[in-house]
């Protein structure tokens, strides 16, 4: 295994134990939990969903940081309107503090990366490393971290995965989404160790697509490479234009389709996590439940 994996690795199977600025912190119901929302191949929602994710969790009062991962194709500021600034150039070169590279709205803390930035095209960085001291530095201060994956499976995004908590896989029911899903999750078993994803199906739109896309990849993985797949549920495909797409996505509306992203939400802060988080989400969405009956 590379040197820098086995570091990184160490981290992951570590994940349980609780750190000196954990134990010191009073007020923690549980450790920050790490996600990575990933899936191998591009366009399939890993952005959306991640940034939905991260509002939404927010909103339910959690203390959660997305880090944008695509270094230098960052999409996470366009998708919320917010000016590019390249800025992250200078947290890579110590040259600006984390603070003053984030964008924080509420709870809601962003961390976004460069786009087509000449200096870090040129750079030697390993992007994973910096991403994981940026981590390890600030974990404390969060309940959630989420990272934003770029597509693909290079070894620098493949580390971040492994060194998350859980990998959300963003699977569409295309064949080449399965095909590549499988293919990170094969990758991840073999040079990782890692035996455990969660699955979400993302632009579904029949039942029987969403049972179909779930039945041939859980069965798949479990019967070849042994790992599990725990089931997060769906996103149904929205209709509306490619401009309009982002603002329907990330508002607040009291639609079906976002009463059920909150479902899924909630399904999930419930098995991860502490009695605030899943009060808080079980509360907004019995809001939502309320407003809708
Ligand atoms: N649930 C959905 N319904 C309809 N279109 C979607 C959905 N999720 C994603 N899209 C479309 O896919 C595009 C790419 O999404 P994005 O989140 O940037 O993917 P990725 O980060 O995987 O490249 C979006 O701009 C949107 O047009
Ligand atoms: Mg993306």
């Amino acid at each position: 295994m590379h040197k820098t994996s086995e570091w990184l690795y160490s981290f992951s199977s570590n994940k349980n134990q609780k750190s000196s600025s954990r134990s010191l912190s009073v007020e923690r119901f549980k450790p920050c939990t790490k996600i990575s929302v990933t899936g191998g191949k591009g366009g399939v929602g890993k952005t959306s969903i991640a940034l939905k994710t991260a509002q939404e969790l927010a909103k339910a009062g959690y203390r959660t940081l997305l880090i944008d991962c695509d270094s230098n194709l960052s999409n996470t500021a366009i998708k919320l309107g917010l000016p590019l600034d390249n800025k992250f150039e200078k947290l890579l070169s110590a040259e600006s503090p984390f603070e003053e590279v984030l964008i924080q709205q509420g709870n809601f803390h962003l961390l976004p990366a460069c786009n087509g930035s000449i200096e870090l095209f040129e750079s030697k960085l390993n992007f994973a490393e910096i991403i994981i001291d940026i981590i390890s530095s600030h974990e404390h201060e969060y309940d959630y971290i989420l990272l934003d994956c770029p597509a693909g499976v290079s070894r620098e995004a493949l580390t971040l995965n492994a060194f998350c908590d859980h990998r959300w896989i963003i699977v569409t029911p295309d064949k080449s989404s399965i095909t590549d899903s499988y293919s990170l999750v094969k990758l991840l078993q073999s040079r990782f160790g890692i035996k455990e994803n969660h699955l979400m199906v993302n632009m579904y739109q029949t039942e029987k697509q969403y049972q179909k896309v779930v039945t041939t990849l859980t069965e798949t993985i479990q019967n070849f490479l042994n790992s599990k797949m725990h089931v997060l549920g769906g996103v149904k495909k929205v209709e509306v234009s490619a401009e309009g797409f982002d603002t329907f996505f990330l508002s607040e509306t009291k639609s079906e389709w976002h009463k059920n992203f909150a479902k899924l939400l909630y399904g999930f802060t419930e098995k991860d996590g502490g009695p605030t988080a899943a009060q808080s989400l079980g509360t907004s969405l019995m809001a939502h439940e309320h407003d809708v009956h």
